[in-house]
């Protein structure tokens, strides 16, 4: 590190979806990346889903600008010993290390709330500790409004759910939905208490915090499985002839969808010119979303093989029917942001990246 002043950019999660395209992106943008990740998904979801080969592949690109720590996020020392290497060094924290499943959260809610709440706590922590001036984000979820969005008045399409034309939603949900006295399963309320922390220390110690809530989030560098990483799994799920089980509303269910590499941009817009305490809902919206069902259509069209799936009339608790953001208060904060990537583009993308990995399967 020979004595220059370094801008160093911290990512939890970097073997992950979010923070391995945050680490290349920030790398790219000339900043030394720190990432922090000790491969927990794998412990969350079974060796396919480790992230290690995530990893090694930032190690590879990225070279002597990535400096890799596999520290657990729950370890409030390990972190601070991280950060104390780095110091007012570090401009950026992107925090992306989760449990981020809501199914899993169900089973052990202690190690949930450990990783999703307290995880975050010792980052925020450390940030106020060794880095006050540095952008924080937080990529929270749009699981923080619970079941909420299902108060709306909702109207079956032929293949999906959708909200009246005049309510005050219909471009999407925006950041003044209550997130409150609702229904968010342990998963929604372990992130919904860390996206609460993430603002406090915005507004308690003027950090320069900001929590992203996304709808479903896909690309190239996903390890996933049945519990988390949807539209990837449906993709292996036909390519390799693996059955598929839709739960509940017929599966019309509705989710905005955006490429990671989008998020990545609105993290570097927000780090350039950073605010205090803010809170984005962020995502494809309703150009870039679908419903099971039309997924389903779509990977089958794709692949030109038949999905072996089969429906379970179980509504999930805690779960929207209907989820499309609204992005528009980013988009006036941050008018350069835009997506640039739609619905046919990501659902390409998604079925290279698996085409190679799975075809041998069938
Ligand atoms: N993927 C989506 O569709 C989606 C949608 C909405 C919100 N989010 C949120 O975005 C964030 C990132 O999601 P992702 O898809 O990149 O997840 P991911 O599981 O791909 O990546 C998370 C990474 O964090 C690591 N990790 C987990 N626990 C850790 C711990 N205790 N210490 C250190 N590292 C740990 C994992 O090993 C993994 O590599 C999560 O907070 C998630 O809740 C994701």
């Amino acid at each position: 590190m020979g004595g220059h002043i370094l801008s160093v950019a911290i990512v939890s999660g970097s073997g992950g979806l979010v923070g391995s395209e945050a680490s290349q992106r920030f790398a790219a943008a000339g900043y030394d990346v720190v990432g922090i990740d000790n491969d927990m998904r794998r412990l969350f979801f079974g060796a396919d889903a480790s992230t290690l080969w995530n990893v090694d592949r930032l190690e590879r690109s990225i070279g002597s600008g990535y400096w890799h720590f596999s520290v657990d996020i729950r370890n409030r020392e390990a972190v601070r010993d991280v950060f104390r290497i780095y110091g007012r060094e570090v401009e950026v924290v992107v925090h992306a290390a989760a449990q981020p499943s809501r199914d899993w959260g169900e089973r052990e809610p202690s190690t949930d709330f450990a990783v999703n709440a307290l995880g975050t706590l010792n980052l925020l922590e450390a940030t106020r500790e060794f880095a006050p001036e540095a952008s924080f984000i937080f990529t929270s979820t749009s699981k923080v409004y619970g079941d909420a969005p299902n108060s709306l008045p909702l109207i079956e399409l032929d293949t999906r759910y959708d909200i009246e034309s005049g309510n005050r939603y219909h471009a999407g949900i925006r950041e003044d939905m209550s997130i409150d006295a609702c229904h968010h399963g342990v998963f929604g309320a372990s992130k919904a208490a860390a996206d609460l922390m993430v603002q406090e220390y915005g507004r308690s110690f003027g950090l320069n915090t900001v929590c992203f809530r996304t709808g479903t989030l896909a690309g190239k560098h996903q390890s996933a499985t049945s519990h988390h990483g949807l539209l990837s799994y449906l993709m292996r799920c036909v390519i390799s002839g693996t059955h598929f089980t839709v739960y509940g509303y017929k599966g019309k269910q509705v989710r905005d969808l955006m490429h990671a590499s989008d998020l990545v941009t609105a993290f570097i817009e927000y780090s350039k010119n950073p605010r205090p305490a803010e809170v984005y809902n962020i995502g494809g919206g309703r150009k870039i979303s679908f419903s099971i069902v039309e997924a389903i259509d779509r990977v089958q069209a794709l692949t030109g093989k038949q999905m072996n799936w089969s429906y379970l009339s179980v509504m999930r608790a805690g779960d929207a029917i209907w989820w499309i953001g609204d992005s528009s208060k980013f988009e006036t904060h941050y008018p350069k942001w835009v997506l640039t990537r739609n619905l046919d583009m990501i659902f390409e993308e998604v079925h290279e990246m698996n085409v190679d990995r799975w075809s041998e399967a069938t």
